[in-house]
């Protein structure tokens, strides 16, 4: 996780700087976010899978700052909107570097990816490929993906399992979808047809499933030349590396899951009789997850039945997280020594309904008070890049931290800012 140190008197330090220190002058809720940390995630990447190509997957957490520091480290980007896009491409993320994916891509993200010359296009259903043709210029090529749905059951919640036939993403290989679209975009001389693409799931902390995934896609692999005549150089097999959110939860090394994947690419190519194509992967969480962390201020204490509740200034309208799929998280006291035996404690937000709760049950001392603060790891991924407006709250602040300096990366939003797109009478 972020490299935390702690300091005498309950203190916990990230990047050298003070927790403390940073809810006093950037107030609470805040996200803080160890730029060493992320960087040094990138690069464990890049040795992972060392002739491959590492996309960092946008959607987990995206702004400017990220954007340079995946683009310093030398990782590309997944993008899954215009918006997303186009905040990489104007924060000075190569175009060509820049992967869109989408289940129900609008008109403007295909205009936008094409006009900004994005590198590649994931095609996720038939009905998308004459379009796409369409709209690319006469003379031009636009490369593309295929995304195929490999049959394979993985990932942390219902909710983010996408290897299966019956959710919404890709195109089935087992009732010919994908190879129907393989062929497709063969016959299109406006599209190039790169490689295959597949993604199973998020928050997976086993290599197995990627494993079985990874031999099904050289299997089709190994169809398309066969049918085609054509051997596909690119083979993406997504995202999905789980995290640990408390200490002795599982996660999935990207150092071993590099080692694996690639000594089976080689031995199933082999098998084949194919070359071996460029390994890819999308990581989201495994970046930036871990590099963050969130910090509220508790506003009350009250005991209600058994429970003692612990309530603060944010919850789920800036980490939507646990309401939604029962994500589990290990807040911790920070700036204050307490000697009081700890407790179960159930970490509330201060939205309006029963369900926003942080952390149910978690271990906190038994004299916790309004004015305490908290800090909860492993808070970068989807928790800001998911926030809403709601109760008109704003959404909090993004720190950066940085051998032992802290700087604003995004202010935080006011209810003025959600307001002022009131335009109505
Ligand atoms: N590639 C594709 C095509 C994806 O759909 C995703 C995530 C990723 C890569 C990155 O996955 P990661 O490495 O971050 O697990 N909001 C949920 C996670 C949704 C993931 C959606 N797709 C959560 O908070 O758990």
């Amino acid at each position: 996780p972020a490299s935390t140190t702690r300091l005498p008197a309950g203190g916990l330090a990230v990047a050298g700087v003070p927790l403390t220190e940073l809810a006093e002058r950037f107030g609470t809720p805040a996200y803080v976010l160890d730029e060493g940390e992320v960087r040094a995630r990138c690069r464990r990447y890049r040795e992972a899978f060392p002739d491959g190509e590492v996309l960092y997957a946008a959607k987990a957490f995206l702004s400017r700052a990220m954007v340079r520091w995946v683009r310093e480290e030398g990782l590309g980007l997944d993008v899954c909107s215009a918006g997303e896009l186009h905040c990489a491409v104007t924060a000075g993320f190569p175009p060509e570097r820049v992967l869109l994916h989408g289940n129900a891509k609008s008109p403007q993200d295909l205009r936008t990816a094409l006009r900004l010359g994005v590198g590649r296009i994931v095609v996720d259903g038939l009905s998308e490929i004459a379009r796409l043709a369409a709209a690319v210029s006469p003379g031009d090529r636009q490369r593309v993906l295929v995304r195929v749905i490999p049959g394979v059951a993985a990932g942390g919640h219902p909710k983010i399992r996408t290897g299966t036939e019956d959710q919404k993403f890709g195109l089935s290989a087992a009732d010919g979808s994908a190879q129907e679209a393989i062929a497709r975009i063969l016959g299109q001389s406006r599209l190039e047809l790169a490689g295959l693409h597949c993604h199973i799931g998020s928050q997976i902390t086993e290599a197995e499933p990627y494993v079985v995934a990874l031999r099904r896609m050289v299997g089709l692999l190994a169809r398309v030349r066969d049918t085609h005549r054509v051997v596909l150089p690119q083979l993406d097999l997504g995202g999905g590396h789980g995290v640990a959110h408390r200490p002795g939860d599982p996660w999935l090394d990207p150092a071993a899951l590099g080692t694996r994947l690639r000594a089976e690419l080689a031995e199933s190519c082999a098998a084949a009789g194919l070359p071996v194509p460029r390994l890819e992967v999308e990581p989201g969480r495994a970046v930036v997850g871990p590099a963050g962390v969130a910090l509220y201020r508790v506003l009350a204490v009250k005991r209600t039945g058994e429970r003692l509740f612990a309530a603060v200034d944010g919850g789920m309208s800036d980490n939507p997280r646990p309401a939604l799929y029962g994500a589990r998280y290990a807040p911790c006291l920070v700036g204050r020594a307490s000697t009081a035996p700890e407790i179960p404690v159930t970490v509330a937000g201060r939205h309006c309904e029963a369900g926003d709760v942080l952390a149910a049950g978690v271990r906190l001392p038994g004299d916790l008070r309004p004015g305490d603060l908290l800090a909860v790891p492993v808070a970068g991924a989807y928790q800001l890049s998911m926030a809403s407006g709601y109760n008109l709250v704003g959404r909090p602040p993004v720190v950066a931290v940085h051998e032992g300096a802290a700087r604003l990366l995004v202010r935080r939003e006011t209810a003025d800012d959600l307001w002022s797109r009131d335009v109505g009478e």
